[in-house]
């Protein structure tokens, strides 16, 4: 197995677009070589991209040839110049030309993907990721083509979620050939990293990752792409939504006041950067009694229901807390693909249709409506 410091040795040879040796020019990252895996990033001036797009792909070469590596992957990150803002103050539009301006090149869209959507939540366990898979699912059993990717860094759950075991297949040496299951066309960072590479993901290397997952992977013809994000509304989301080209966004969250607060960081985030917000899915939602199949409200259910009204966005379904959900979820046989006949797959399927519904509907790409949002 090749080691950071044989990457580093390898990485002398790659010159800079000066000609500095690339591990002397202090724009690495911190490299992570595991189990035949190398990734780190190129952080250069945001002015000076192109020029190292070269050095880039150098690098990653330079990298693969190494005995014993798999996969390389070298992100190269723009950073803005010092004093530029680094996030549009809150409530304020996005900056002219955010969406396409300098940034653009991220925003051309997937080749072949016909709309992106965001699966997000204000913070972690609402079940986001469940969310996510039984969406797509349930947009598959509709007749559209669906891919899904898996870009929560701080926790990539479609390995465990959809049981994929292994691993993408280089196509040529440069594209990554995504996973197939049940109907779905699957890349998860999950697939790249080991569970307990350390969470160096931050920031920067990660936003460019994402760039990477969405143009270096084959996803052929889609109708629809689900991106499974990292939880919260913090900077390195905000960055994502904007990196990624994204027809709208799904908030999931679960009845209690305090997911609610997030969800609405949430709505209020992906405003800023003019992504429709498609409406908000109440997970756990009530608990339905295996046994007696008596419903009861343990969470104060209808909160996200209430909340999405008062913020003007549309309310996309209620999905029980339920044990099956957990138990199939967490198994990797999705409710919506194993027990299609199910309740619980039904309402999947109808949230899934009012998505597909926004996505084509009148609201779809419509203005957001002008309204302030106490984050
Ligand atoms: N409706 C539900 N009923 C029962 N368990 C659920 C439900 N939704 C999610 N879960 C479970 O809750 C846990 C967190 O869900 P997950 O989708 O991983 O959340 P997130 O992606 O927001 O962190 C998982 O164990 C999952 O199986
Ligand atoms: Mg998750």
């Amino acid at each position: 197995m090749a080691t950071k410091e044989q990457v580093l040795a390898s990485l002398e040879a790659v010159p800079s677009p000066e000609g500095t040796p690339l591990p002397k020019t202090g724009t690495l990252s911190e490299v992570v070589a595991s189990d035949g895996k190398v990734f780190f990033s190129i952080t250069v001036d945001a002015a000076e991209v192109k020029a190292w797009e070269s050095v880039r792909k150098r690098a990653e070469e330079a990298v693969r040839a190494l005995p014993g590596v798999t996969t390389a992957m070298v992100a190269l990150t723009a950073e803005r110049k010092a004093g530029a803002a680094s996030a549009p103050p809150p409530h304020a539009g996005p900056p002219p030309g955010a969406r396409g301006g300098p940034r653009g090149e991220a925003m051309q869209g997937v080749p072949g993907v016909e709309a992106i959507i965001a699966v997000a939540s204000g913070k972690g366990g609402v079940g986001k990721s469940t969310t996510a898979v039984n969406l797509a699912l349930g947009l598959a059993s509709l007749g559209l083509k669906t891919g899904i990717l898996d870009a929560d860094i701080y926790g990539p759950s479609l390995p465990k979620l959809l049981a994929i075991r292994e691993k993408p297949q280089m196509l040529g040496g440069t594209r990554l050939k995504p996973i197939s299951r049940y109907g779905l066309t699957v890349m998860s960072i999950g697939f790249l990293i080991d569970e307990d590479t350390p969470m160096i993901w931050r920031g920067p290397m990660v936003i460019s990752a994402l760039t990477q997952m969405l143009r270096e992977v084959e996803w052929g013809a889609l109708d629809v792409m689900v991106v499974d994000m990292p939880p919260g509304t913090g900077d390195a989301q905000l960055t994502m939504a904007q990196q990624v080209p994204l027809k709208g966004a799904v908030i999931v969250s679960t009845p209690q006041d305090l997911a609610l607060i997030d969800a609405r960081r949430g709505i209020s985030m992906f405003k800023r950067v003019n992504v429709p917000v498609l409406g908000v899915v109440e997970n756990m939602s009530y608990f339905l009694c295996p046994e007696c199949g008596t419903r009861s409200d343990i969470f104060g259910h209808g909160g996200a229901r209430h909340e999405a009204q008062r913020l003007g966005v549309p309310f996309l379904g209620e999905v029980p807390l339920h044990m099956t959900i957990r138990e199939k979820s967490d198994a990797g046989l999705p409710v919506v693909a194993t027990e299609p006949d199910g309740e619980h797959a039904r309402i999947y399927r109808e949230i899934a249709a009012r998505v597909r519904d926004q996505l084509k509907g009148p609201g779809a790409g419509r203005a957001a409506p002008k309204i302030v949002i106490e984050a």
